[in-house]
């Protein structure tokens, strides 16, 4: 059985990158077809990072002006840096005039796909896709199967690609689903929640003579945190003790609130950019386009950005057959990416004990850090990256 369906844009993934395009295409009169592997509960419940920009904070409000981002979320005015124990705060509304928000991506996903629903958005979940063909025609489509495994083709007048690091839409754009820049780290993030009250009113970033670990928040009762690991580590393997004995000995300078640990994982650190990211009718956006590793919480706000750049331009060619600003568009959106992964890659290297460091690199890490904390410059910079280059 094989059904066939008419779009202008196919979508692949219901993420925030996803759902947010769909809105902006809809602003401007453009049906679209978002489709998913994973069922609404599964979308609704995938723990990822809860940091959001600025710019992200301003289009989510422009969207929907009652967004919960100033209800349940939570203004963050500065992140402290710690190291050798001490506590150095960059002051973000001081520096540049901007904030970040605290609401995890989940909460995000929650208010979109409501939104997107309620709008009538044509949203299908439990559908995978397998391939992209006839990128180079004017009538490129998504071949994909249903839940109950019948075949489904969207024929489009363009696909987008929002469907992650393992992208479907990938190939048909890049040639093969691995070709592009990479790096990998030696290390990963074991991250925990956990029912307690919070150990500090803002992120704590900090370097220790022990590793790396990050105190987040995600409400008054419910905290996450993360410490550096190796990246074989099972999360099954430490005891809750153990787990807090090693938080604890990374953030000398504070005694952390501790409570029962509900949820833990580990995240792996990967940075990757694909060597293409558009080919005539297809493009990509997210995480199928790059990935950064965790540290500064610039995926999501990233994917967005992406998808800010492709609405104005499959605007232009969808309704005026203008081909300038999608010819444009693996440029402009390249040139953030690559400030992100630079600001992804030196946040986790100014900040994680590598293996093969030595006296010295542990010596030069602390002068880099106190270079940054000492200069209205270098928190300048990091204030700009971190709350956010504005979109568009
Ligand atoms: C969170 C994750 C990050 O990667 C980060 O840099 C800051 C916060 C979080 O999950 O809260």
């Amino acid at each position: 059985m094989s059904t066939s369906i008419r779009t202008r844009v196919a979508i692949v993934g219901a993420g925030p990158a996803g759902l947010i395009l769909s809105h902006l295409l809809a602003e401007a009169g453009i049906e679209s077809v978002i489709i998913d592997q994973r069922s609404r509960a599964e979308i609704e419940q995938t723990i990822r990072a809860g940091i959001l920009e600025q710019g992200t904070v301003d289009l989510l409000t422009r969207i929907d002006p009652n967004t919960r981002v100033h209800t349940v979320g939570h203004r963050h005015d500065g992140i402290e840096l710690r190291f050798q124990g001490e506590g150095h705060r960059i002051d973000f509304p001081g520096l540049v005039g901007r904030s970040v928000w605290l609401y995890p991506q989940h909460e995000v996903l929650k208010d979109m796909l409501a939104l997107r629903l309620e709008a009538g958005q044509d949203l299908r979940f439990g559908v995978t896709a397998s391939r992209v063909e006839d990128v180079d025609t004017d009538h490129p489509r998504v071949i994909a199967t249903d839940a109950d495994g019948a075949e489904l083709v969207i024929e489009a007048d363009f696909v987008v690609g929002a469907d992650g690091s393992r992208s479907a839409v990938r190939p048909a754009i890049a040639g093969t689903s691995r070709d592009g820049y990479f790096r990998e780290y030696p290390f990963a993030w074991f991250g925990i929640l956990c029912e307690a009250p919070a150990s500090a009113d803002e992120l704590i970033y900090s370097n220790s003579e022990n590793g790396f670990a990050l105190i987040s928040q995600r409400s008054h009762e419910v905290q996450r945190m993360y410490f550096q690991c190796d990246p074989d580590a099972d999360p099954n393997s430490l005891s809750e003790a153990q787990i807090w004995e090693t938080l604890q000995s990374r953030v000398p300078g504070t005694t952390l609130k501790e409570g029962t640990i509900f949820q833990r994982d580990v995240l792996r650190f990967r940075s990757f950019v694909a060597r293409e990211l558009r080919r005539g009718r297809a493009a990509l956006v997210g995480d199928a386009a790059h990935t950064v590793p965790p540290t500064g919480a610039k995926g999501m706000n990233l994917a967005i950005a992406d998808v800010v750049i492709l609405a104005d331009a499959l605007n232009a060619l969808l309704t005026e057959n203008d081909t300038r600003l999608i010819d444009g568009y693996a440029e402009a959106a390249l040139r953030r990416i690559w400030k992100a992964q630079n600001f992804s890659w030196w946040m986790t290297s100014m900040l994680h004990s590598l293996p093969e460091h030595n006296e010295f690199d542990q010596r030069r890490q602390i002068g880099e850090l106190r270079s940054l904390v000492d200069s209205e410059a270098g928190r300048t910079y990091l204030a700009e990256a971190y709350t956010g280059w504005p979109l568009g």
